[in-house]
């Protein structure tokens, strides 16, 4: 089967050895990334986005045709000056990570309202507000739930702003953006369209599809499959791929990040068939997000066979989503 070359909305690309490690898995299957500015340290000028995209191009061998899609991190003392020189250099969109509730927001955002001036003039540029939208402090399970109010508020405020709620995990964070204006959607991950909080607690512990916002029940997940399988344009991929160091993983203070870069487009063809629900595909991975983000729909296809693998165990010192597991189809090497 044949796919339009895919867009992921949400990737964690890192640096160093890392990112020399990691690229290929995306380039291989996307034709561009919206890249998360969360590094260490973070992206926050237009000058670290010059760099940060500079250090990406760097690795992409000759010929390669991917491009990345440049993120800054709205934080606390982020100026209107900084954000008309992100738009000028060429940024999509600003991510806001609530204090505290992931990977690197340590001194993120605790008042909302305060960054009004920012979400402002973000709405003036054109440019993307992507939340992390968990609330600091609130119960785990409940932090997604906790922080609708601020995205509806927000929403409410700038109805020229789109907003998108990233790697949404419950039905009613799905409900919330479906009620919304045209300008909010939300990207889906490939883990939470597959697993629960059981597959991360409820036997022994599995540190590597521990991630933030955790999976939730069931039936949090059911709702994220039909809302993948939809056909609603306020739906698209980010898979949130955010590799660490099995070390970091299998310890005593995990990190919080499920690596599912090798497997995003088997793993995703593979749920759309099991759900009769290939047709809609496409749309998922190609169409919405490029829409939403207003940007043309890319060129060429993604070929996919009919070729069983068996995901590795390890890519770089980094175990992927599903390894050990078999997989039906495989994409076709040029
Ligand atoms: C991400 C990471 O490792 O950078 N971790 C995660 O659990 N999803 C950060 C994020 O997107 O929350
Ligand atoms: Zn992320």
């Amino acid at each position: 089967m044949q796919l339009r070359r895919i867009d992921d909305m949400h990737v964690h690309l890192r640096q160093g050895d890392m990112l020399a490690g990691v690229l290929a898995q995306t380039v291989k299957q996307c034709a561009r990334a919206l890249v998360m500015p969360n590094t260490s340290p973070a992206v926050l000028t237009a000058e670290d986005v010059v760099n940060y995209r500079q250090s990406i191009l760097d690795l992409l061998p000759v010929g390669v045709d991917f491009k990345p899609l440049m993120t800054f991190k709205v934080v606390p003392s982020t100026t209107v000056l900084q954000i008309k020189e992100l738009k000028a250099c060429g940024a999509v969109a600003g991510k806001l990570y609530p204090d505290g509730v992931t990977t690197n927001s340590q001194g993120g955002v605790t008042d909302f309202k305060a960054l009004y001036p920012i979400y402002q003039a973000m709405q003036e540029e054109g440019l993307v507000l992507c939340l992390h939208g968990e609330m600091p402090g609130a119960f785990s399970l409940d932090r997604e739930s906790k922080f609708l109010s601020v995205l509806q508020a927000i929403a409410a405020d700038f109805p020229d702003l789109k907003i998108v709620l990233e790697h949404a995990t419950t039905a009613e964070a799905i409900q919330c953006v479906q009620a919304l204006g045209p300008n909010v959607a939300a990207t889906l991950t490939v883990h939470h369209l597959y697993i629960t909080l059981d597959d991360v607690i409820g036997g022994n512990l599995n540190p590597h599809v521990f991630c933030k916002p955790v999976a939730k029940r069931p039936e949090d997940r059911d709702v994220l499959i039909a809302a993948a399988i939809s056909g609603n344009a306020k739906f698209f991929l980010g898979s949130d791929s955010a590799p660490h160091h099995i070390s970091a993983k299998e310890c005593a203070c995990g990190a919080a990040g499920v690596y599912t870069a090798p497997v995003l487009v088997p793993a995703l063809v593979e749920l759309f068939e099991k759900h009769g629900a290939l047709a809609k595909l496409e749309r998922f991975t190609s169409e919405f997000g490029a829409n939403f983000y207003g940007l043309p729909l890319n060129e060429g296809m993604l070929i996919l066979e009919e070729k069983h693998w068996t995901v590795p165990d390890e890519y770089h010192g980094v175990k992927p989503f599903l390894s050990g597991l078999n997989l039906k189809w495989s994409i076709k090497e040029n």
